[in-house]
């Protein structure tokens, strides 16, 4: 079972590498099979900085923040990682905990609905611990004007009572670090970006760096994979080491029911086409938006609301989930008018667009 995103998932951090005991228990249920234990995502993430793959620029900043507040004896300057989801914003927090020895507090904008869910979450924190506010850019007003003060003078203003016998009473905080992540930086508040000390970007990972990752985790799942094998996953991945997680784990299934003793290059492209992943990583739904776009569209400008109505898709999980790939490997451009499918696209799927057509 994943990590339970709710107001009071509380990531107990110790000085040992692995995941401590106590932890370890809050992250399975209690009637999870050994095979859960050993497959849950948990266990796959990395727990301190050194073992954490990618990413080469933002672990640079981090570890100066850290030998910094250390030596002062401080808590972590307040922090926003904003990205595509699947890239490691999560992990890297409960990093950051077990680096600092502190505690992680996990919960997500859409939990913290009443005043009442934040106070109860900043009240109970410890000097120092990370509060990690997933979703960020979907805070309600009150939450957000209660954060205000809460990281910036480690103050909560609480309002007691209702109509004209109310009044406001200010309770201190320990110095706590807030951790906020998002996919969508544009849409977060100035007042509530400005309140972060840092600002860092969570990039798609290199193949290089994803064959890395498959490698570790297929030790972790004890399964043998030749390089050439992790490369052809990663390949597949999408810059994306919970997708590359994900696929691994459906090629390690492919190869137990073909009875093969190893995971090598041909077996992990002939598992991948049966789960329909091309050789670029696109799954149906991207070729779904982009034969759509072509199609219906002529290849765009088309805006994110009519391409959502025409493939059924949410046009959120099509603006946060699918698009920053397709931008990324340049199958997609944004105009001012809207999305138009590019000619490397086109040549992908085997199609013939109007702008190559032009150069005859
Ligand atoms: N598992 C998932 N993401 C990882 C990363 N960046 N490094 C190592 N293992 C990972």
């Amino acid at each position: 079972m994943a990590i339970k995103r709710s107001a009071n998932s509380d990531h107990s951090h110790q000085k040992a590498a692995r995941v401590p005991k106590s932890q370890e228990s809050k992250m399975v249920s209690p009637t999870a099979t050994n095979q859960e234990k050993e497959t849950s995502d948990e266990n796959l993430r990395p727990h301190r900085l050194a073992d954490y793959i990618g990413q080469k620029d933002l672990k640079s900043v981090l570890t100066i923040a850290m030998e910094a507040a250390k030596t002062r004896g401080d808590s972590l300057d307040h922090l926003l990682l904003y990205g595509p989801p699947g890239l490691g914003k999560t992990t890297i927090s409960l990093i950051l905990a077990a680096e600092m020895e502190v505690n992680c507090k996990i919960t997500a904008a859409p939990a913290l609905e009443r005043p009442r869910d934040i106070t109860g979450l900043l009240i109970n924190l410890k000097p120092g611990d990370i509060l990690f506010i997933d979703e960020i850019h979907r805070l309600n007003r009150l939450t957000e004007e209660l954060l205000y003060p809460a990281m910036e003078d480690y103050r909560l203003d609480i309002t007691i009572g209702k109509g004209k016998s109310s009044r406001t009473q200010s309770i201190s905080l320990p110095k706590f670090t807030l951790i906020g992540a998002t996919t969508k930086v544009g849409s977060l508040t100035s007042p509530l970006r400005d309140r972060f000390g840092l600002i860092q970007k969570l990039r798609f990972y290199e193949p290089s760096e994803l064959t890395l990752i498959v490698l570790r985790t297929a030790e972790i799942l004890n399964t043998s994979i030749t390089e050439d094998g992790a490369a052809e996953i990663a390949r597949r991945s999408r810059g994306t080491p919970r997708i590359a997680n994900r696929l691994l784990r459906r090629v390690r299934d492919y190869m137990q029911v073909q009875k093969k003793p190893t995971i090598n290059e041909e077996l992990a492209a002939e598992a991948l086409e049966i789960y329909q992943i091309d050789e670029q990583g696109l799954d149906w739904t991207d070729r779904l938006i982009l034969q759509t776009m072509i199609n219906q569209f002529n290849g765009g400008p088309v805006g994110l609301e009519a391409i959502a109505a025409s493939t059924g898709e949410d046009a959120k999980t099509i603006e946060e989930v699918y698009e920053p790939y397709l931008l990324q490997i340049g199958y997609l451009n944004r105009t001012p008018r809207g999305r138009v499918v590019a000619a490397a696209a086109y040549q992908h799927l085997g199609q013939t667009s109007e702008e190559q057509l032009s150069m005859f």
